[in-house]
């Protein structure tokens, strides 16, 4: 998977469909070479082309006649200071004031399998399945080495990179952005993706062709965020769904994010990686080393489609140690539509009750069982049970849930601490703040300050004894405010800028230690739905709440988007009752359950509301759901109809063998007189035939591929159709 040659000081990364070379080149820099499509391993050092260009400044000892120069190359690691005017990958501020860094190639060297790196999240491999290089970089000077790392895996065409920085100065030094991957593209010709949003309206969908400056799609708001993704890619123009060249790129990392695209002056693309610089600094002690967290990047020729499975397959295999990564996941009922923050035990119970029956695996208790929590204006921090409403506490809850044949989940935001609160009170300096500065919050909450190791242990031990004392299955981890004011008093002025991402370290520190103390437990990550939805929590906590909003047609947009880097066997959906509470919609039962059933499968509401006919309809779901389990743990997602550019959306799952398939198409509005149309199906077997459930017959998955199933025209808006197929 990765070979050295020697004579031409030339890298080959090689995944199963695609090569990544590069080369220590003349005066020990490394030179990218190439990333695309798999090419044998051979001497490509003539796709750099070294010539002298007016303005682009030569490396030390080089001239006009014989030129050298960092500006016109596609360098692998670009740091700020000499020939190079691009935006480096890595800038730090040394002992003396100065800034510049000069990295040369010192040493490499191959090992089987990947190392992990302790303290965050990470693709984890097998020693058989993967190979790691490690190249280390020697500043001139002798201030700083950093070594860049790269895996390959033997099952997926992703490349994961990280890189650690080692201070060798006498005194400290601040680093002020250390990317953890750089890739410079020889050619401009691409069309930029993004996924943004914001509260109820996560990722969507934007396309934007890249231009001579500057793109860069960040979060400085301590999350991953609603209203960003850490996910970006590039596609030639006329890569579209299933063909075409597609890069994509997305960061192991759940606080502030920068993915930056730069085209120059010769129409070459930087794409960077990293912490977001602004706002970041770390001071390095003599000796010390920092890690910067874990990007990945995949080529596919396969068109977006291409792309987003290997994403979803380096989730799905890769992406995190809980044994629900690859378990089938239970089907939940969830008590926030359904009761807010308004109920007690009766009440609670009732609802519990009447969910007996219909096949749901958990109750889960959300919001307002702690404290003295009836509203959102109190009790964060204060993980004890809401006496007034539980005066039995939790047990006769957790009894009524196996009484009536299900497990118990429960709901915390252990993060966040409410100004009224008794432990706001006995700790005003454990949230994050300035002295001196007014606190601002959102959600009437502050943050606790993660980046302190009190306050961590106090979170592991107070949400830990609720789950050690109580039988309890699941647990919904929500965020519900993004950072401001950040500092920390228990740190030095000139280590205020490691704040944010130091707090990243104490949150994965907390989510570490509580999920491999309840190795049993599943736990589902939530920040006002998708605002914290990336693959730093997904290693932690194997599926996400995808969105606050559970509308159907929304989620429509939603799930397609997220899809994009997101496997369906880490979104979470659930049906709700109608009129939707977030938008007002009315949409059939049906729609919102298959809508629903392409994620981790649920509901949102209160089941004694159902009608008779309702209850067998919901009974049908959920059984029909079970069926539909294995595919969305393990099936291969194709989107087929695009909700942001028409008035339907289609998309199904594949199993690995092919043997089954459940494809999904939801017209939005009603058409009259509609036209004829078809759903061409993706990835089946063309050589097999096919069983339809719903229409009785059966095709070649040559035909249904390439032909497509008619969709027979409906009546009424937002009326969804599934296929169900299976090989005969
Ligand atoms: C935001 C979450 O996204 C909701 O599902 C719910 O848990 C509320 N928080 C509770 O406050």
């Amino acid at each position: 998977m990765i070979q050295f040659d020697a004579k031409t000081r030339t890298f080959y990364l090689q995944t199963p469909k695609t090569s990544y070379i590069f080369q220590v080149y003349r005066e020990d820099v490394l030179l990218g070479l190439y990333y695309g499509k798999r090419i044998a391993p051979q001497d490509v050092s003539f796709f750099y082309q070294n010539v002298e260009r007016g303005f682009s400044p030569m490396m030390a000892g080089y001239d006009m006649e014989h030129p050298l120069s960092l500006d016109t190359m596609t360098l692998e690691y670009p740091t700020f200071g000499l020939s190079d005017t691009r935006a480096p990958a890595f800038h730090a501020v040394y002992p003396d004031g100065s800034r510049i860094t000069d990295l040369r190639y010192s040493t490499h060297r191959i090992l089987k399998g990947k190392p992990i790196c302790k303290g965050l999240p990470q693709l984890l491999a097998q020693t058989e399945d993967a190979e790691t290089l490690e190249v280390v970089l020697k500043d001139k000077r002798g201030l700083v080495e950093v070594t860049l790392r790269y895996t390959v895996y033997s099952d997926m065409d992703v490349i994961s990179r990280s890189v650690s920085v080692k201070s060798t100065a006498k005194d400290p030094i601040s680093l002020q952005k250390v990317a953890s991957l750089n890739l410079d593209l020889p050619e401009c010709d691409f069309d930029l993706l993004q996924l943004h949003g914001a509260w109820g309206r996560e990722r969507n969908l934007e396309v934007t062709h890249l231009t001579h400056a500057s793109h860069v799609i960040e979060s400085r708001r301590g999350a991953s965020s609603h209203q960003s993704c850490p996910f970006l890619a590039l596609k030639r123009p006329d890569a579209g769904e299933d063909w075409g060249d597609v890069y994509g790129f997305t960061f192991i990392y759940s606080g502030n994010f920068a993915i930056q695209a730069d085209v120059d002056q010769y129409d070459m693309t930087r794409l960077q990686v990293g912490i977001n610089p602004f706002d970041f600094s770390w001071k390095l002690e003599p000796g010390d080393t920092f890690e910067a967290p874990e990007a990945l990047m995949v080529f596919s020729d396969e068109g977006l489609g291409g792309m987003s499975r290997n994403f979803h397959h380096a989730c799905r295999h890769h992406l995190g140690k809980s044994k629900y990564r690859d378990q089938k996941k239970p089907i939940i009922l969830n008590s926030w539509e359904a009761a807010y923050f308004d109920f007690d035990e009766a009440r609670i119970i009732g609802i519990i009750e009447s969910a007996k029956d219909l096949g749901i695996d958990i109750f889960v208790m959300d919001d307002g069982w702690f404290g003295a929590r009836n509203s959102d204006k109190t009790s964060l921090g204060d993980w004890t049970v809401n006496s007034a409403k539980l005066p039995g506490g939790l047990k006769p809850v957790i009894d009524a849930c196996h009484k009536n044949g299900m497990k118990f989940g429960i709901w915390f935001e252990p993060e966040m601490v409410s100004p009224d609160s008794d432990l706001y009170r006995a700790h005003p300096d454990w949230c994050l703040h300035v002295p001196g500065v007014d606190h601002c919050t959102s959600r009437n909450q502050l943050i606790l300050d993660l980046s302190r190791a009190d306050v961590v242990d106090y979170l592991e031990q107070t949400v830990g004894d609720i789950l050690a004392q109580n039988d309890i299955a699941y647990v919904k981890w929500d965020m519900n405010r993004n950072m401001t004011n950040v500092g920390s008093v228990a740190f030095e002025p000139e280590r205020q800028g490691e704040i944010r991402h130091r707090y990243m370290l104490g949150l994965y520190d907390l989510m570490e230690r509580l999920t491999t103390r309840f190795p049993d437990v599943l736990f589902e990550g939530c920040s006002g739905g998708g605002g914290r939805l990336d693959f730093g929590i997904l290693y932690y906590m194997p599926q996400f709440w995808t969105s606050d909003d559970s509308d159907a047609i929304a989620r429509l947009k939603i799930q397609y988007g997220t899809s994009m880097f997101v496997p369906a066997s880490a979104m979470v959906g659930h049906v709700s009752a109608c009129p939707n509470h977030q938008i007002g919609r009315t949409t059939p039962l049906k729609t919102r359950a298959d809508v629903a059933s392409f994620c981790n499968f649920g509901y949102e509401l209160d089941p004694a509301r159902f009608s008779a006919e309702e209850r067998e309809a919901v009974k049908a779901q959920i059984e029909r759901q079970r069926r539909m389990e294995p595919l969305v743990l393990d099936g291969d997602f194709y989107r087929l109809r695009n909700p942001f550019t028409g008035n339907d959306a289609a998309w199904m799952l594949v199993s690995p063998d092919k043997s089954e398939a459940v494809a999904l198409f939801v017209q939005v509005l009603a058409v009259a007189n509609a036209p004829f149309t078809r759903l061409r199906l993706r990835g089946l077997d063309p050589d097999a035939t096919y069983q339809i459930e719903e229409l009785g017959f059966s095709a070649g998955g040559d035909a249904l591929m390439h032909g497509g199933i008619p969709i027979e025209a409906r009546p009424g808006d937002f009326r969804s159709v599934t296929f169900t197929l299976r090989r005969i």
